[in-house]
């Protein structure tokens, strides 16, 4: 706490002459790979401009009065490119939760607003930049609508975000279901096993699909495309008279069974967790076939960890980017990348629009030309 008034007795001291411009910079939302990645490009890039960096720690959390913050800068960012997670922490929950999803809107309280106002104002900030997925951008554009001059970064490891071709985080994530496919497979093998492995995602199957179609998966099932367990364990057993050794069924958090519904968990804050459906589908392949199936849920491990090299670089184009917008003063709008260029769309744009998975588009029909099955 002392630590914490120290800094802030810094960032509020009168500034020296001639005022160098300031902006602030947070997190929020689940964190994923290439975070560090934009606040190193936003620090360079500031930096090269003349401009101070602040980083509101634990995401919005940090702008509450006194303010949590910490200075940032070329020398404080250097070397942490390549580190996952996000040094200036985060949070998905707290007082300026968003609800998120189609149409849903939960308004901040106007207090909250005004002491977020009050310290963006007294740290004399020209804008804030606020990196998040889909809930997080609904707190920016409240922000924004309420007066406050915002820049957002789009993030997440699902790639759901309409307004954007591709978030960074997300080749991270593929590449970590391609390795943990890699693994199974050479267990699976020897055992001449059914694994099913179930991935993230929420209500997109681009992990699943992406994942499972460079790891070599059999049967990919996504939210987009409900299936059948006949035809899963149909596959099975094809595979099977045919010789295989395994069969590797990768499954989306969000895919459900038709006429069925995705299986989600309570939790003690109220939350509605998607997770467990690897164990149903493996029960009904079991009981369907004469085959030893074994189950893997991947989880968090493909959030953490360092980012490939792919996103690191497009989270440093999203960085430069974001301080480019502030540059050109156009506020209330989000980093957008679309066919290979980073541009900027208004947030209202961007926010509550799912991008999903085109049942009938060309990757899907890729995966059905070298014999993946959705289970459909
Ligand atoms: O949106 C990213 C994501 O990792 C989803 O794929 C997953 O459903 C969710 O977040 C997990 O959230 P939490 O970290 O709160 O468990």
């Amino acid at each position: 706490m002392g630590r914490r008034r120290a800094q802030n007795e810094i960032l509020q001291s009168p500034v020296n002459t001639p005022a160098r411009k300031r902006i602030g910079v947070l997190t929020s939302g689940g964190d994923c790979p290439g975070l560090n990645a934009v606040l190193h490009g936003i620090c360079r890039t500031a930096d090269g401009l003349d401009w101070d960096v602040i980083g509101f720690r634990d995401g919005f959390e940090g702008l509450l009065p006194p303010g949590d913050h910490i200075p940032l800068n070329r020398q404080s960012t250097a070397g942490i490119m390549h580190l996952g997670g996000t040094i200036l922490g985060t949070t998905n929950r707290g007082h300026f939760m968003a609800k998120t999803g189609s149409g849903a809107r939960g308004a901040i309280a106007r207090s909250v607003l005004d002491r977020a106002k009050g310290t963006i104002e007294g740290l004399n900030l020209a804008a804030l930049i606020a990196i998040g997925g889909d809930g997080s951008l609904a707190t920016a554009l409240q922000l924004s609508e309420f007066g406050i001059p915002v820049v957002g970064v789009p993030k997440t490891i699902d790639n759901d975000l309409e307004a954007t071709a591709m978030t960074f985080g997300f080749d991270s994530a593929v590449t970590c279901v391609a390795d943990a496919l890699d693994r199974l497979h050479t267990t699976a093998t020897s055992h001449k096993r059914v694994m099913v492995l179930e991935v993230m995602g929420r209500h997109a199957g681009w992990i699943a699909l992406h994942g499972g179609l460079s790891g070599g998966a059999d049967v990919i099932l996504i939210p987009e495309i409900p299936f059948d367990f006949e035809k899963i364990a149909r596959e099975v057993k094809r595979r099977d008279s045919q010789g295989a050794k395994s069969t590797m069924i990768v499954v989306a958090e969000g895919a459900k069974p038709k006429n069925g519904r995705q299986i989600r968990h309570a939790t003690a804050s109220g939350e509605n967790r998607l997770g467990g459906i690897a164990d149903h589908v493996g029960r009904e392949v079991a009981a369907r076939t004469d085959k030893e199936v074994r189950t893997c849920i991947l989880g968090h491990l493909q959030r953490g960890g360092a980012p490939t090299a792919s996103d690191r670089i497009l989270a440093t184009r999203f960085g430069v980017k974001a301080v480019q917008l502030i540059e050109e003063g156009r506020f209330g709008t989000m980093v957008s990348y679309q066919n290979d260029q980073t541009l900027d769309v208004p947030i209202s744009h961007a926010v509550h629009r799912l991008r999903q998975v085109d049942p009938n588009g060309q990757l899907v029909e890729t995966a059905r030309a070298v014999d993946i099955t959705f289970g459909d």
